[in-house]
């Protein structure tokens, strides 16, 4: 994720070792007693990558709890955004005072059934993806995307997005996406200041979709 973020965020991504790592007694509550192996190792990466990055900016290891809505809570002063899939997790965090919001994603690069397809996508989505070089999964990227806007977007406003909120527009060749927020959402969360258009970059591999996007502050 270094490479699709800027330098004022500090980015960590988990070693082998990290996701059978150590979690504070405060995270270790919040996960629960009775979470799955799958779960637990996932959650652990998240913190141990979270930590890691803190410290990279200077921050002492402090916990980094899930609110009732899973949403990780980052120390006072601070902005940061988890993701995990299968074999990878990472972790980014900036202070508030450079960056309003920060948000990034990672999914396996694999075609989505078109069920699922028909969820995350629009009309005008589905006709890009109809337009790109083929060899990539489009339509996941969309989705990636998508989620990335979401974890940027509800940090700041608190409301829920459904993947039709967003329109997203793929730039290939820069490996860029913006993101058009719709305007009814715009409009019932007007008093949060809520980002109309969010812009991100992206990364594809054999393996994996990456995408990431930070607001600037205000
Ligand atoms: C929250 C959500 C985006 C997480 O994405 P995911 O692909 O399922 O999982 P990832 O591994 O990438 O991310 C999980 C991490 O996201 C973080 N997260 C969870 N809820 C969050 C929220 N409301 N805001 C910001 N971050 C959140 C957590 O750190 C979580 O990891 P943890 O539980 O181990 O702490 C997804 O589950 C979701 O609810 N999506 C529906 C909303 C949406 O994406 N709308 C599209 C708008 S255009």
């Amino acid at each position: 994720m270094r490479d699709l973020l800027p330098p004022a965020v500090a980015v960590a991504v988990a070693e082998p070792a990290d996701w059978s790592g150590q979690l504070l007694a405060e995270e270790a509550a919040c996960l629960g007693e009775r979470a799955v192996a799958s779960r637990r190792r996932d959650f652990t990466a998240g913190r141990v990558c979270a930590r890691r990055a803190m410290a990279a900016l200077g921050l002492p290891p402090v916990a980094v709890p899930a609110a009732a809505d899973r949403s990780p809570v980052w120390p006072a002063g601070t902005v940061g955004t988890i993701t995990h899939t299968r074999d990878y997790c990472a972790a980014a965090v900036a202070h508030r005072d450079e960056l309003r919001s920060v948000g990034m994603d990672a999914e396996g690069h694999k075609e989505l059934s078109a069920g699922v397809r028909r969820l995350i996508c629009l009309p005008e989505e589905e006709a890009q993806c109809a337009r790109l070089p083929p060899g990539i999964f489009w339509p996941t990227v969309i989705f990636s995307a998508k989620e990335t806007v979401y974890k940027v977007w509800h940090p700041i406003v608190g409301s829920w997005l459904d993947f039709h909120d967003a329109l997203v527009h793929l730039d290939p060749d820069a490996g860029t996406f913006t993101a058009r927020i719709a305007p009814a959402r715009i409009a019932a969360a007007s008093d949060a200041h809520p980002p109309a258009l969010v812009t991100g970059r992206f990364a594809v591999d054999a393996d994996l979709v990456r995408t990431a996007a930070t607001l600037a502050a205000r």
